[in-house]
């Protein structure tokens, strides 16, 4: 059986851990063009101007500073306790919730610790910066190495396995995002679709906020706990019975 609660999180569910979202205001978004740097098209342009985008957001994620926030750390509780299983897919490309606990997770967009190998496809752990001298660790084979972040005009990862969930699942919650990209944005409409409950947590209304049954405001750290909470509590006594 599939996941019975399948969460999706953005950008906002890591912004109290310091990490900046892409379209608030300072965002990303704000100082580079996406064409230029997150594009197939942009890559091939100017590779160099790319490859220093994604070294300096992995070298910040490396920041003793920079640590999963109460929201990471209650979707791990969660999944932990909750009797029914939990699947979490985030648009995020930080590390944030594998160091805040959770297990079952699916990187959509890819990740800044991982290199994709142009040559072999292989995908590897990758820290360090990476320039178009690096070399494959798998077929060793220079200069073919690219961040294994998925860009605008390419597929999202894992999409069978995130259908299926939506398909499937009695509750899908949405943590952070803005709804301003799909397929990401239109989660909500497929799981609500297949019946399931429909739940948005956010700083403020998304852009496809009309969407869900429910809807929450406030920071993450604060709403996601309290969430999950009342997830748990009302578990545990229809599990005690009333
Ligand atoms: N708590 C909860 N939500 C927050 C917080 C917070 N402390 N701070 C900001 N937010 C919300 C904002 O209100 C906004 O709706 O997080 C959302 C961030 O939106 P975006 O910056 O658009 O980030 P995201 O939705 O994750 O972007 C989706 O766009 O550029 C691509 O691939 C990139 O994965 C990214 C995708």
């Amino acid at each position: 059986m599939g996941a019975m609660i399948v969460v999706l999180t953005g950008a906002g569910i890591s912004k109290e851990s310091g990490i900046d979202t892409f379209r608030d205001t300072g965002g990303l978004w704000e100082n580079e063009r996406i064409e230029d740097v997150a594009t197939p098209g942009g890559f091939r342009r100017n590779p160099a101007r790319v490859f220093d985008f994604y070294n300096k957001r992995r070298r910040a994620l490396q920041d003793a500073a920079i640590q999963p926030n109460a929201a990471h750390r209650a979707l791990a509780r969660l999944e932990r306790e909750s009797p029914e299983s939990v699947l979490v897919i985030t648009q995020n490309v930080d590390d944030l919730h594998e160091r805040g606990g959770t297990k079952a997770l699916l990187h959509m967009h890819g990740e800044l610790y991982k290199a994709r190998c142009t040559a072999c496809s292989a995908v590897c752990p990758w820290e360090e910066d990476m320039d178009g001298d690096s070399v494959c660790p798998s077929c060793g084979k220079r200069g073919a190495m690219r961040p294994h972040i998925v860009w605008f005009e390419e597929m999202p990862l894992y999409m069978d396995e995130i259908e299926r969930a939506l398909r499937t699942c009695r509750l899908f919650v949405s943590i952070g995002t803005s709804g301003n990209v799909y397929p990401a944005a239109g989660f909500c409409q497929t799981a609500r679709h297949y019946g399931a409950h429909t739940l948005e947590l956010n700083l403020e209304r998304s852009l496809v906020a009309g969407g869900f049954h429910e809807g929450r405001y406030g920071p993450a750290s604060e709403i996601v706990p309290a969430w999950v909470d009342e997830v748990l509590g009302g578990e545990r006594s229809a599990a005690e019975g009333e």
